[in-house]
This record gives structure tokens, sequence and C-alpha cells, in this order.
């Protein structure tokens, strides 16, 4: 009785992600292990909400019961259930078999359900209503990326006390895609129960303006949004970023540069290593890579005795067909450019189908004088951003134009990787790059990402969001 009369926490900022920052692994045995979660959201917003006390609503990525909420550095992290079917109505089914592709340029086909769209607008609800208990009177909700884009009305229907952000961590598409969603009004109202809209690319935030005007035939006036109840909602680019300081701290200690020399030596000290680090997804050009170097060493242009390249493939979605396709067209891959052409003992393509530790991954970004980004579609890519950021000299980076990376690292190799025999002297061109004209280049890109970190990005975000719908003065 005396436990009911306490009064319940709330907090002054809450966010809600689809995954919690940890992911809950229970092991044959019944062991249970939480694991760091895989992502660039996670990447971000875990150093964002360090030392902020605030709420992390999500799921643990583990179907079924949700798990006590639990504190984890200076957070709250209070999980939210998934039943086995939700997971594959709602996550793998609307989020990754709908929005995903829909929303990097129908790289493949988007598959629409309407049982996938009933899931996703309850799902919504659910974290609507967790956001609800535990947002303080007044507070902040800032809700992230295109799992929850319902979640926004819906929460200010409850709450009209709130102010409530959203922040796109993926492109949104053109309009002429974007209206091919069964569902697309009620994604844009629920988008719109937000007070500040957040987009990588100004051209990202322009197609959403785009499909309120033409979809929801609403007003829109500059980078506002106003609904005939009088609700205002303003949409801008606000590009995200890493925690650039500590990724150059952890690539300058002794531990992680001895790493890097080690794993150059494995390799038997090559004259050139290139580096690919992506979540194993059809959105990220893997193939179109893999192609480029295998044709490479094929003509001789590289040689693949003293050449080889490393790519790391985070597994990804791996009950999703699509993501299976990938994996295996990209793992035959592999094995013929290794089969045609490594010598014995010395394979030119390593391929590591797993996570690493932070300081795993920046003893890698050390070691590569060439890291290949060539993605189809990617709404930022922080795989580019940590490369620059782990190197103090040298290194050169292949970027493609459609990452929203590109928009800020004009000092990259930026290539179009449908473009195979162009991406190919892109290779060649970092490649062979005059050691001076790297340094040139990469003090250009990491002067832009160390003033740009991710604790700018976080703060530009609530800055506009507590003065919006106005600018910021
Ligand atoms: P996405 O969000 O689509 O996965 P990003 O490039 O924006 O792509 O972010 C990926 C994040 O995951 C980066 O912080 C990267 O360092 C990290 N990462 C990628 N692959 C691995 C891996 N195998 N082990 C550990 N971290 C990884
Ligand atoms: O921003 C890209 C993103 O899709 C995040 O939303 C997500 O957390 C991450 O990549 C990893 O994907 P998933 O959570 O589906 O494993």
């Amino acid at each position: 009785k005396e436990l009911c009369s306490l009064p319940k926490e709330t907090f002054d900022l809450v966010i809600a992600a689809n995954r919690l920052p940890v992911d809950r692994v229970v092991h044959p045995d019944g062991e249970v292990e939480w694991r760091r979660s895989p992502g660039g959201l996670v990447t971000a917003m875990e150093s964002v909400m360090r030392g902020r006390d605030g709420a992390w609503i999500g799921w643990s990525g583990d179907p079924g019961e949700a798990p006590e909420p639990f504190r984890e550095d200076d957070m709250q992290l209070h999980p939210v259930p998934l039943s086995a079917d939700e997971v594959s109505d709602y996550y793998e089914g609307f989020s990754n078999g709908s929005l995903w592709p829909l929303y990097h340029d129908v790289i493949v086909q988007p598959t629409f359900k309407r049982r996938w769209r009933a899931a996703y607008e309850r799902i919504n609800k659910r974290f609507a209503d967790a956001a609800a208990d535990l947002a303080a009177e007044g507070g902040t909700v800032w809700v992230q990326d295109y799992q929850l884009q319902e979640m926004p009305a819906m929460l200010r229907a409850q709450r009209p006390d709130l102010r409530l952000g959203w922040f796109n961590h993926i492109p949104f598409p053109p309009v002429e895609l974007f209206m091919q969603l069964p569902a697309r009004e009620s994604l844009l109202h629920g988008l719109l129960g937000a007070d500040f809209l957040g987009f990588q690319r100004k051209a990202d935030a322009y197609n959403f303006l785009n499909a309120c005007r033409q979809l929801l035939a609403a007003s829109v006036k500059g980078d506002v949004v106003r609904l005939p109840d009088g609700h205002a909602t303003r949409a801008a680019a606000v590009p995200i970023s890493i925690d650039a300081q500590a990724m150059a701290d952890l690539a300058t200690t002794p531990g992680v540069k001895a790493r890097a020399a080690e794993i150059r030596e494995q390799l038997g000290n090559p004259e050139h290593l290139m580096l690919g680090v992506d979540r194993l997804d059809y959105t990220k050009g893997i193939r179109h890579r893999l192609k480029a170097v295998g044709e490479l060493y094929q003509e001789g242009a590289l040689d693949p005795a003293t050449t080889k390249f490393i790519q790391v493939a985070t597994p990804s979605r791996e009950r999703l067909e699509a993501y299976q396709h990938i994996r295996s067209q990209v793992e035959r891959t592999v094995g013929q450019i290794n089969g045609d052409h490594s010598p014995i003992g010395a394979p030119a393509v390593t391929y590591l189908h797993r996570s690493f530790p932070r300081e795993e991954m920046a003893a890698l970004f050390l070691a590569a004088d060439v890291m290949l980004v060539t993605p189809l579609r990617d709404g930022m890519n922080l795989v580019a951003k940590e490369y620059i950021a782990a190197h103090d000299g040298t290194g050169a980076l292949v970027l493609s134009e459609f990452t929203g990376a590109a928009s800020e690292l004009k000092q990259a190799y930026l290539t179009n990787p449908h473009d195979i025999s162009a991406l190919k002297q892109s290779i060649m061109n970092a490649i062979q790059a005059p050691p001076d004209v790297l340094a040139r280049r990469m003090r250009a890109m990491r002067r832009q990402v160390m003033t740009h970190d991710v604790q700018r990005w976080a703060e530009d975000f609530l800055t506009n969001l507590a003065a919006a719908p106005e600018r910021p003065r």
C-alpha cells in the first residue's frame, strides 16, 4: 500500500526508439546476456544520453514479455514488449519490409500487407502510452526513426503539455515513391503531432514538406506545416554525427595503435589496405564494391599479394529474405574473388561476419589506408565519419554520393557506386594519391567531423525543438 503511494518516477527527457541501446540475448543454456545493439542510431544516441538523466523507451530485441525497467549509464531503460507475431508484423514486416526499402529508393521491392500496417499502428500506440507514463509535466519526448512515425500524434493526444520531437535516421523519399505507401496520410498526420521534425539532409526535409503539400493539402509556409486545428510543425535538416573526440582518443591509445599494427602484420604488411564496415544490408552497396575490387584484381590494376581488402559485415535482420539473399551474394562473391586471386594462406579479401568491440573497430579504421563506403542510399553513414575521426594524418575515403555524409565530406573521393567503372577509378585515385594530397583532404574532413560532433547535433536538435515552430535565434 505504502509502495503505491510513492510518487512515480518521471523524466524531463524521454527518448523513444525501436530498440534499446542493449540487446537481450538468451543462450541455449538459458543464460541471459545484454549486448550492444547494432546500428548507427545506438552509436549516436548512446553518447547523447550519457550524462543526461533521461529515460530510453525501446524493445529489448527479444520477443515475449518485457524485462523490468533498469538503469544503465545514467539512463533509465524502459523495455517495451513485442510478441513473436509483432516482431514479424511490425518490425520485420511494416518497418523493414515496407518502409525500409521504400525509403531507400526501392532498391528492393517493398511489400505491403494490411496485417503489418495494423501491427505498426498498435505498436506505435504502445510506445506512445509508455512515453505518456514516463514523461514529466512539460517535459520533452524525442522520438527516433521510421519505426515510430505514428507515435507523435498519438502521444500529443494524451499529453498536449509535452514538447515532441522526431528525428529520421534514414532518408525520407520523394513524394513519387512515398505515395505508394497504403498508410501514407496516417504517417504524415502521425509526424505532424510533433513540434519539430529533424532530417539528415535538406532534400529529406523538402521531400516531407512536399508530401504534406501534395497528399494532405496542408498549409506549408517555408519549413512549417500548419494543420486546421492550428498546430504547427517545423521540418528541417539537422545532420547527425558521432562522438568524434571519443573515436579520436580511442585511436590514439597505445593498445589500439598496437592492434592496428598487428592487423597489418597478420595480413602480411600489405602496401595498401582497403576496408569496408557495414551492417549486412542491401542498401550498403557491398556487392558493387566487391565487383569493383574483383575486377581491379582481375585486370592486374591491384596486386592481390600486396593490396588486401577487409570487409566487416554485421549480421542484420537475418530472418528477412532480402537479407538472406544479399548475404549469400556477398559470401559467394568473396569466395570467388579469393578463389580466383588469393595467394596460398593470404586471402585478398578477409570477410568478417560478426560484431566487434569499439576498440577493435578503431584499430581496423586506423589500420586501413582506404575506406570504402559505397551505399546505394544511406541516411548519413556514421562509419565514414568514424574513419575520419580515427585518422590524424593520411588515409583516404571513397564515399558514395548517395549518403548523407557526402553533403559534408566534400574532400572524400566521391563516387557513384552504380557506375562500376567510375567506382574502380575512384578506388585507384584514392590508392595512388600522393601523401600530401591525402593529408590535405583528411585535414579538411577532420575539421568538419571534429567540429560537428554528435553533442553539437543533439544541442542543435533540442534548441530547434524548444523554439519550434519558430526558427531558433
Ligand atoms: P547503420 O545505422 O545503417 O547501421 P551507420 O554507418 O550509420 O549505419 O552506423 C553503423 C554503426 O555500427 C557504426 O557506429 C559502426 O562503427 C558500427 N558497426 C558496424 N559494424 C560493426 C561491427 N561489426 N561491430 C561493431 N560495430 C559495428
Ligand atoms: O538508422 C538505421 C537503423 O535502421 C536504426 O533504426 C536501427 O536501430 C539500426 O539501423 C539497426 O537496425 P535494426 O534495429 O533493425 O537491427
